[in-house]
């Protein structure tokens, strides 16, 4: 018999965990079309970003001339978001569009890092047709004024705010960078969050040393890269009442594998498609159906999470243990 891929995600029931992660190739509803038709069980439109809708609103306001010469940085980049994601209004029929061409879960992107008005926009999103909500609260902490405590407070404010605008689910997506990740997890859920997509990809910009510039170019990622979620959702599967989304160096179906045993409820993927197009995501549907089969699984569901730390009493003890042990069994040669 074969393999039943299904899964749930967010409440929605989905017909296998494949998710087309935020990236441009949201931002064309053909793409989106072939990504389905390749087997994709839902998408995540590209961000629409905090900047461009407050930019909507000030110039709504007639304020943006006063406000052009204290923020010119901000100027520059918008034209190039709007290029990426068509700005707000744009965004809405994104939205509508992709729901009229596609039958799989449509669930549209907001980013942000700071609490404000922003955040009601979230209630247009769901009004535009969007199945579901990802939040990413995309901050890097920089001000050495501003506490943990005060970080924190930050994103569960955000999230409280945009979770009380909306009705359908809410995920969020953040990096892994809190000093109690599992702590943050369990008060994300608690502010409002049914899911977590796990983790943000910190663009890390580089110098080019001949022009003495800093150079922000996108750099995909690999399948090394997966060791971080897939440890973490492992920690985390049955402690959070929340659903689990991994992103970040998903590339074939070994990946795929390993983080439904883990206890993914879904595994998103960006680098990979755009490199590769959809033909590659059927191939990693494909792979993930061999695989059960192969190995005497009848669902996915009965797969998930079996290799999770929830049977661990103490995982702290554990993690030490394990990391003992990794160091202990290098050989030099
Ligand atoms: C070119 C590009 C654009 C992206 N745009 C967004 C975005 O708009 N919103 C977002 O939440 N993530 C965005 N991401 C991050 C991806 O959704 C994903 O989380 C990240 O690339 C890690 O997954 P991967 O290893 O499959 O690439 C983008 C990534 C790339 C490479």
């Amino acid at each position: 018999m074969t393999p039943r891929l299904e899964t749930t995600y967010l409440g929605m029931a989905l017909r296998n965990p494949l998710v087309v992660s935020a990236s441009p190739i949201g931002k064309d509803v053909d793409r989106l079309v072939r990504m389905e038709e390749a087997g994709a069980g839902a998408c995540v439109l590209p961000s629409l970003f905090e900047e461009q809708i407050e930019h909507d609103s000030l110039q709504v306001n007639a304020v943006l001339e006063l406000g052009a010469e204290s923020y010119p940085e901000a100027l520059s980049y918008l034209p190039e978001m709007v290029a990426y994601n068509t700005g707000p209004e744009r965004y809405l029929e994104l939205i509508g569009r992709a729901r009229q061409a596609l039958s799989i879960p449509v669930i549209a992107s907001l980013n942000g890092s700071s609490p404000g008005g922003w955040t009601s926009y979230a209630a247009q999103l769901q009004d535009a047709g969007a199945h579901a909500l990802e939040l990413n609260v995309y901050f890097l902490a920089t001000d050495i004024d501003e506490t943990s405590e005060a970080v924190e407070r930050r994103y569960l404010d955000i999230v409280s705010a945009v979770s009380s605008a909306v009705t359908i689910p809410l995920a969020v997506k953040v990096g892994p960078y809190f000093s109690s990740l599992a702590n943050m997890a369990r008060r994300l859920v608690e502010a409002g969050a049914d899911g977590l997509v796990l983790f943000n990809r910190f663009y890390q910009p580089d110098i080019d040393l001949e022009r003495l510039e800093v150079v922000p170019n996108v750099v995909l990622s690999t399948s090394t890269e997966l060791r971080l979620p897939l440890r973490w959702i492992a920690i985390l599967k049955g402690r959070v009442e929340a659903s689990l989304a991994a992103t970040t160096g998903v590339h074939d179906h070994f990946d795929v594998v390993k983080l439904l045993l883990a206890g993914a409820d879904v595994t998103m993927m960006a680098s990979v498609l755009l490199r590769h197009g959809s033909g590659r995501l059927r191939e990693i549907r494909d792979g993930l159906t061999e695989w059960l089969d192969l190995h005497e699984y009848e669902s996915v569901e009965q797969m998930k999470g079996s290799m999770s730390q929830a049977g661990v009493p103490d995982p702290e003890s554990f993690e030490r243990a394990n990391y003992m042990e990794t160091l202990a069994s290098y050989v030099i040669r």
